[in-house]
């Protein structure tokens, strides 16, 4: 039994290699063999709730869900433009072997770095002045990409960017100049794991499915990991209150969002108590009220006003606050002004480790904080240069171990299936 399980398990992983290619075409196809699974790597989500891709051996057809009218057909280049697959946008794929792409915010450029697809960039459509990465803005130096800082007032899109695959915002009202624009609304997401799935989503254009995998199973399991540690270590303590916010200078009045949302996530995955208000924006007095108790104030301002600001405005209300009083007030500059948008995206597991630091104090978690910096006492930072020859973006998230680990049933599960593997390959040789 267990022998020809083990025989038809091994013809079945042969069967499915012989109609596979190695890996996703990194360029146009020569020649087209229909009976080939061109994409033995493919993406699926699993958290986020707004997108999906189903695989095809030549294409793939992308959904974003919340606009209906928003399929794209990515279809290899060198093979035909299938038909029947309804009212989609074809667009060829990889595109980076298929003229390159614009983006239109700094949320995209940490996603493309890490899938070291950065260097096909052509168009940046909007100001550059709020970009953090070092290598981004030396190609915008150099030229490879055009800026066009007045899209949104009417600044025509140049000739060159036109045909370009264009990763925007759907509310983008130049989209209607582009040609392949392609709606991207990870913010619609309400966890941060469905946030940051949005990795995938990109690598489906690029043909880069493998690599986004990895990077994403590498950033939930450190995010699994660090929040157990953090649990186990304050499960005995009275939960931290951690309140996540800022002034709002075109509301005048302070904003304190609600949940569920992905700031909520960080601080009850740390184990934290995030406190809730839904009234939306809150008066000085009812403010004061509702944060006065707070141990923890996480600034959610990331450009103008900075804390300094509102803190030189509305010193006599801030300082009323326990938070204010024990100098735990902690912004988004501690690696520079601009990296909160552009990295957090990747690296919501390195907010979450920041998070838990703050909230477990000194020690007990070691980790140097990225992101969060105590407006109190800490300089802010800046973002690393851009070093010829390296990867233009590397995750600084600190490897976790579990508290507590013993040898757990999925490691066992492994260790059963690579034992039944090796019996099947060694009866192979036997009979073959
Ligand atoms: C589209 O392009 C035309 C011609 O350049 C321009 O007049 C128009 O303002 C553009 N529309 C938008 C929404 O950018
Ligand atoms: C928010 O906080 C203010 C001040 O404590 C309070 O008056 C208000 O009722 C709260 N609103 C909700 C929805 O919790
Ligand atoms: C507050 O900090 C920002 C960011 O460093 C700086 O640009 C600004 O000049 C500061 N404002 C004041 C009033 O100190």
């Amino acid at each position: 039994m267990l022998f020809r399980a083990a025989v038809s398990f091994l013809i079945l992983a042969l069967a499915m290699a012989a109609d596979q290619a190695p890996e996703n075409p990194t360029g146009c196809l020569t020649e087209v063999d229909l009976d080939i699974d061109y994409f033995p790597d493919k993406v699926f989500p699993q958290h986020s709730q707004l997108w999906e891709v189903e695989y095809h051996k030549t294409y793939k057809v992308v959904t974003n869900n919340n606009f209906p009218d928003q399929k794209y057909l990515l279809y290899l280049c060198g093979s035909e433009i299938p038909v029947g697959v309804g009212e989609t946008l074809a667009i060829p794929i990889p595109i980076q072997s298929n003229g390159g792409y614009s983006i239109t915010t700094t949320t995209a450029i940490s996603h493309l770095e890490l899938m070291e697809v950065d260097t096909f960039a052509k168009g940046y459509i909007t100001s550059p002045e709020w970009i953090a990465s070092n290598c981004f803005k030396d190609k915008i130096e150099a030229g490879d990409i055009t800026t066009v800082p007045g899209a949104w007032s009417g600044e025509a899109i140049p000739e060159s960017l036109k045909d370009l695959v264009t990763f925007l915002n759907p509310g983008s009202s130049y989209s209607v100049n582009l040609t392949y624009p392609i709606f991207v609304n990870e913010y619609l997401e309400k966890t941060n794991l469905a946030v940051g799935e949005w990795h995938k989503f990109y690598s489906a254009f690029f043909n880069t499915e493998k690599k986004a995998n990895q990077d994403f199973d590498g950033m939930t399991q450190r995010y699994e990991c660090v929040s157990h540690n953090a649990q186990s270590l304050s499960a005995d303590s009275t939960k931290k209150k951690v309140i996540f916010g800022s002034w709002s200078d075109w509301s005048k009045a302070w904003s304190f969002g609600p949940c569920p949302n992905y700031y909520c996530d960080w601080v009850s995955d740390c184990g934290g108590e995030y406190l809730v208000n839904d009234s939306g924006f809150l008066d000085d007095a009812a403010f004061i009220e509702y944060a006065k108790d707070a141990d923890i104030l996480l600034w959610a301002s990331h450009g103008p006003p900075y804390f300094n600001e509102t803190y030189a405005d509305k010193k006599e209300v801030l300082d009323q606050l326990k938070a204010v009083q024990n100098e735990m007030v902690f912004d988004s500059t501690k690696d520079g002004l601009n990296t909160w948008h552009e990295h957090r995206l990747v690296e919501f597991d390195v907010v979450l480790e920041d998070i838990c630091s703050i909230i477990s104090g000194t020690g007990l978690l070691p980790h140097q904080r990225e992101f969060f910096r105590n407006v109190f006492t800490e300089e802010i930072g800046s973002v690393a240069e851009c070093v010829d020859g390296e990867s233009s973006f590397t995750l600084k998230a600190d490897e976790c171990v579990r508290i507590g680990e013993e040898s757990s049933e999925s490691s066992s599960a492994v260790r059963a299936m690579a034992s039944l593997f090796s019996m099947g390959t060694f009866l192979w040789s036997m009979i073959a």
